[in-house]
Order: C-alpha cells, then structure tokens, then sequence
C-alpha cells in the first residue's frame, strides 16, 4: 500500500469547519443514534418537511425475515405530504422563489438557461393540470423518456405533485426497451421530446417513442398521450466538420431534417401533443394532492439476474427523507454552494441527486445536456469553472476516460471553488481516486465514494466530508440508519477483518418497497439467501480500521460505465438471432468503462462465423437493450463449457475473455476439451 493510502486522506480541505458533521466522534454517535433510536432520529429530520397530516400509526414497522412472513417496510405510517411542495412551494413561501434551481447548460456551450425555484413551480403546475385534463389520476404511471431538459424536472414534479407515478426510462434505450417497460408499467401516458444532441450524435427521441407505442399498442396497451417537447428549435446543431459534412450526424441530416433545417417528426393526432401548446394553455396554479407516506413516488426499472427488468418501486415519505439527509450529508451541501451531478436523470443517481435531493434542499444545480467530451475534453472543468461549481458528482468511467487526455485539460481552469468530489456507480480504482483528489481537488478537496444501489434509493455506505479520513478506493461507513453486516456462504456474520456478501440488517427510509407487480419477486431476490438480512449482491471486505471496500457484483451482473446489466438479458437478445443456437455472456475488464462485455456465440446448422455476422449480433443487442450494452467481443463457440447438469462454467469464459489459461479444475465438465478449442478461438483483437 503506498504511504498516502496508509497514512489516509485527512478530510478537512475547506469543508472541515463549517461541515454537518464535522469528526468521526460525531460520525458514530449519530450513527449509533439513528440505529438505537430510528423514530428520535428522523423524527427530527423531518420536522424540516411539510407533512399535511402527522404519523398516526407506526413510525417503523417491517420484516426482514422470510421465515416470519411477508416482507415489508414501512417509515410514518398514516402521515400525508406531497414530495412537490417540499421541492417547490416550500421554498417559495419562505421567500425563495428567485433562487437558481437549475443552470441548463446545453449540449453545445452556447445554450444556456437559468431556471428559479418560482419559475420551476409555476411550470410543474401548468404541466400537471395538462397531465390532470387528461384524466392522470393518482397512482397512474406515466412513462418518461427525455433527454436531460428542465422539462424532465417538471415532468416529474408534475408527476408527483397530482400523486401520480413517473418510470422514467433513460434516452439511451432502444424501443424495444422502452415498450417493455411501459407495458410493464401500463403506463398511460408517454413524456418524450422531438430529439436531442449528444455531442455531435443525433438521438431522434420521438421516432425511438413512435416505435415503442406501436409496440405498445400491438400489445393492446392504450396510450392516452404523447406529450412532445419541440427541443431541436431551441438549440445549436454540432457543427460542420471541416470537409463540410455534420459532424457526424450527415445522416441524421439527410433524413430528419427539411430543406429549412427544421427537425421533422411524424405525428399523430390522436396521441402526439406538443408540450408547449399544451401548456401555454394551462393554468399556473395547481393544488398539490396529499399522499399517503407509503404511497408509490416513482418506479425505475433495474437489470434482474434472470434477465427481465425490475420495475423498483420506491415510496415518497422515507423516499423524501433519505435522498434529502444523504444530499445534505454526503455533499456537506450548505446554502451558497452550486451543485454538479453529471448523471442522467434516467438512472436512479439522476432522480436521488439531480431532482429530488438538491431540490428538496433548496439547492442550486447544474443541470447538464452534454457528454465530458464536447466540444472538447475540458468540457466538465469549463463548466465547473463557468458556474462556480462547489459540490461535483461523477462516476468512475468518466474520470478514468477523462484521465486519458493527462492534466493539461483540467489545467487550463480554475477549479478553486470546488470543495467536495463525488464518486459513484462502481468501485473507483485508487489510481482514478488520487488523479480526482489531485489533479481536479488540487489536494484540497473531500472526496466522497458513495456506495448504493437503485434499491437502496440513496447513498448507504459514504464518506462525510469534514468527517470521514479517506482511503482511496474504499466507500468507508455506513450512512446514518444503515446497519451493515457481512456475511460467509452460509450466513454466519463475519466479524472485524473479512470478506462476505454485503448485506443490510434492518431497513433505512429509502430502501425500495417492492418490485412493481411482483412482491414475489422482490422477496427472493434480496431477502431469500439470508433470512433477516437485505442483500445487496455485492461483495465486500472489512479491514481492520473497520472501512468497507465494495468488491464489486457476486452475481451474474456486470457493471458496463456505471450500468448495471445482467448477462440474462444480453444472452437472451444474442438468440434472438435465427443464427445463434446458444449464447453465453460475461464480463471482462475494462479500463474505462471498469468492465465490458465478452460474448460467446454457437451458431446453428449451415452458419458461419463471419464479420458481417459479429456486426449484426452487435446490433442485435443494441436495439434490443440500447447502445451503452453493445458487446465489445464476440467470439465463436463451437460449444460451451458446461458441467453434467447442463450449468455454463462462467468462471472458465472469464478466463478465455482475458486471455488467461489458468482455468483451475474443470474435471467436472462434460466435455473438458472444449476449453482448449474456446481459447484458440479468441478473436485477435483481443
Ligand atoms: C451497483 C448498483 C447507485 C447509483 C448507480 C448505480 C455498484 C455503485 C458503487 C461504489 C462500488 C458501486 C454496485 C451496486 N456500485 N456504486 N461507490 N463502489 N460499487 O446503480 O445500477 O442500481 O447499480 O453498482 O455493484 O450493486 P445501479
């Protein structure tokens, strides 16, 4: 271990004095507080919310125990509130209304827009009342699907704030994806926008939706609405590369765009409703409706190890709560700090730490449409700089691809606002870490490795800045309410230095309360293999000052730039393919995206393995999950290691995707040859 990771990161840079809180001492007695006494503890953190009718049943009930019956979690029972007033209205009664909520900063540097909290609200409104006119009730799901606009902020809110559902599925997936999730859902109405650039990519949003509601609709779901946002008018289109073509989007040109240059959609009026009409019309004005704590907030679907997506569904008291304690906490957020979190509003980091957290703070946040690398590299740090950025929030992929281009980029900038850097979606490796805390941090800076889950709805084990000494690589302890154990293969708690599966002893107000439709589900994947215990389907290590070290999924899961994805779903996509017999997926090491993935392919009768072929299977798993799940190899296999029983050895593939022929015992396959055949079959490039 080098002599900085031994001696550990002392976090007092500019935060230690004036931080929440502000040792370790500190640290553990709230701690041991929030797990002694979890009503004392968010009880008083609540006092901050609005609650239109206080607890009247329990303050804390569940079960974790399978043997004991139904699993279940409930946090204030029989309080009511509106998780959109404590975002909005909260804040502009008390004087806030023209406070920055949100810097948009578009995808090209010269979009720019600044949206107040008085501002945000009156939207919402006018967009609920259109959602309400179209008969969206309470407990109805709305499909949303947009790139990152303010639009999608108001969409939710609005969402939330007539006690409606929102499942937002991320801009990055295919129809296919998104018709599966919306059936699912049964969502009645879809958000979505015209298009959008990502650098210099075109994503035609509307096309991608028309095709997911055919989907839809051949599968009698009815879709009341399509409430479009007319995005391309508004922007400023990647510019010509110099041999005169789009910068890369010559293609999107020719087909999406009229002599005019003005962005074509098909539409349908029985469905498609233009966003700004719809709302121009409607009245800024509308009464939040008063929901139960335990009623549903939203649903976010997440890869399952058997392949078909879980639709999380989170609730809006403990919801509330967490997300708005963790953003307080975790960043050390105080009034005056500008807040960055460079994640997509589609995944669970966007809706905790772009949306709900920073709002339901009163926060003042970047909200950014872009990719790191557009126009140019420094694009991040030219924005730190632009707004002052205080509180920064990205995942490990991206400091390790912005890494690449060394400190120059970064250099050219000044970040000396900046006090806290966040890290999250997957392990961060120390080398990544120390180039964050040096070169971004200027070594004077709190770095913060947050550990969570979809599931978990907030950060659960995390640094605090001004409290915790770091060590790079590790997520340190458990966020207040959370009661960490690991565990051995069969379930006997490891106790001080170890290594076992990672699981949570009793509930925290975020954790997600069901899958949608599907309790069944939701109580075999993380409470059946130890009975009392959430478990996360990771692992990890206790060392012997007590930090936790995620070691990354123990699961058939992989983590591709911070996505979850199972291998279930990509193999199930491959044999969609009328040449592929069988296909195995796993995960291989990469050194941007933390891992990658290595596909093995058995072809049927009369086929061969060719590049046309490898190309189209490529494009098989793009269309049917979206582009982040691309493969990066696929090789042919004549056969597959299986064991007796017919169980794929996956460790064996792992070994041949990195070309390692140290396969250890595989005396218990069925045909141990075949290993040997796979190994000299790997494609060259790899
Ligand atoms: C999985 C959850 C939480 C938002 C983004 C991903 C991995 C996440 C860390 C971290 C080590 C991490 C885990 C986890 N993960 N953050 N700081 N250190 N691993 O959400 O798609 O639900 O994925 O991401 O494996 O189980 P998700």
């Amino acid at each position: 271990m080098p002599m900085e990771t031994a001696n550990m990161f002392n976090p007092a840079s500019k935060v230690s004095k004036i931080s929440h809180c502000s040792s370790m001492e500190q640290y553990k007695q709230m701690h041991a507080k929030s797990l002694k006494d979890p009503e004392a503890f968010w009880g008083e953190i609540s006092k901050e919310f609005h609650f239109e009718e206080k607890v009247k049943g329990k303050f804390l009930d569940y079960n974790f125990d399978t043997t004991k019956g139904k699993i279940f979690v409930r946090w204030l029972e029989g309080a009511k509130t509106n998780i959109c007033y404590n975002c909005l209205d909260r804040h502009v009664l008390a004087g806030k209304g023209d406070q920055v909520a949100f810097y948009w900063e578009g995808n090209d540097p010269a979009d720019a827009e600044v949206v107040t909290y008085g501002e945000l609200l009156k939207d919402v409104c006018r967009v609920a009342n259109v959602l309400k006119a179209k008969g969206v009730a309470k407990g109805d799901r709305v499909a949303i699907y947009m790139p990152m606009v303010k639009q999608l902020v108001v969409a939710m809110l609005a969402v939330a704030r007539i006690g409606a559902v929102h499942s937002i599925v991320f801009g990055g997936y295919s129809a296919d994806s998104l018709a599966d999730r919306m059936m699912d859902a049964q969502a009645s109405v879809l958000i979505t926008a015209d298009a959008v650039w990502r650098g210099p990519k075109l994503i035609a949003l509307k096309e991608i939706a028309d095709d997911a509601l055919k989907l839809c609709s051949a599968k009698d779901l009815k879709v009341k609405m399509n409430l479009v946002v007319q995005h391309m008018n508004k922007v400023t289109a990647p510019q010509p590369a110099s041999n005169g073509t789009a910068a890369n989007g010559n293609v999107a040109k020719k087909t999406h765009f009229d002599d005019k240059g003005n962005f074509k959609v098909n539409w349908d009026p029985l469905v498609d409703v233009w966003w700004h009409e719809a709302v121009s019309a409607a009245s800024s004005e509308c009464d939040p409706v008063w929901m139960d704590t335990e009623d549903p907030l939203f649903m976010l679907y997440t890869s399952g190890s058997t392949g078909k997506p879980k639709g999380v569904q989170h609730t809006i008291g403990g919801y509330m709560l967490y997300t708005a304690t963790t953003f307080k906490y975790s960043f050390d957020y105080h009034q005056g700090d500008v807040y960055f979190c460079t994640a997509d509003i589609g995944w669970i980091t966007g809706h905790s730490y772009v949306t709900y957290g920073p709002l339901l703070n009163g926060a003042t946040s970047v909200l950014f449409e872009g990719v790191p690398t557009y126009p140019h590299t420094g694009r991040f740090w030219e924005i730190i700089e632009k707004y002052k950025v205080s509180k920064f929030y990205t995942a490990p992929t991206a400091i390790r691809a912005l890494m690449k281009f060394g400190d120059e980029p970064v250099k050219k900038y000044d970040l000396s606002s900046l006090a806290v850097l966040g890290s999250v979606g997957e392990p961060i490796n120390p080398e990544a870490w120390l180039w964050y805390y040096r070169v971004v941090g200027d070594s004077n800076v709190s770095i913060v490795d947050t550990f969570w889950q979809t599931e978990t709805g907030g950060h659960v084990i995390t640094p605090l800045p001004g409290a915790t000494p770091c060590k790079p690589g590790s997520a340190c302890f458990p966020f207040f309410g959370v009661d960490v154990a690991l565990l051995d293969e069969e379930g006997r708690e490891i106790k001080g230095e170890g290594e076992g599966y990672l699981v949570f002893r009793r509930p925290w107000p975020g954790i997600m309360r069901t899958v949608y439709g599907n309790h069944e589900r939701f109580e075999t994947t993380y409470f059946k293999k130890f009975s009392g215990f959430y478990c996360t389907g990771d692992g990890a290590r206790r060392d012997s000052d007590g930090y936790i070290w995620v070691t990354g999924r123990i699961d058939d899961m992989l983590n591709v730039s911070g996505h979850l994805l199972s291998t279930a779903q990509v193999e199930s996509s491959l044999v969609e393919h009328p040449s592929v017999a069988e296909a195995a997926a796993v995960a291989r090491p990469h050194s941007i995206k933390g891992e990658c993935l290595y596909c093995f392919v058995t072809l049927t009768e009369g086929n061969t393995f060719e590049d046309k072929l490898v190309a189209e299977l490529k494009n098989k798993v793009r269309s049917k999950i979206g582009a982040f799940a691309s493969p990066d190899f696929i090789q042919l296999a004549p056969g597959l290691p299986k064991t007796r029983s017919g169980k794929i050895m996956r460790r064996v593939l792992r070994k041949i995707a990195v070309g390692d022929k140290d396969f250890g015992d595989i005396s218990t396959l069925a045909d141990p040859s075949i290993v040997e055949k796979l190994f000299e079959l790997r494609p060259k490039e790899s």
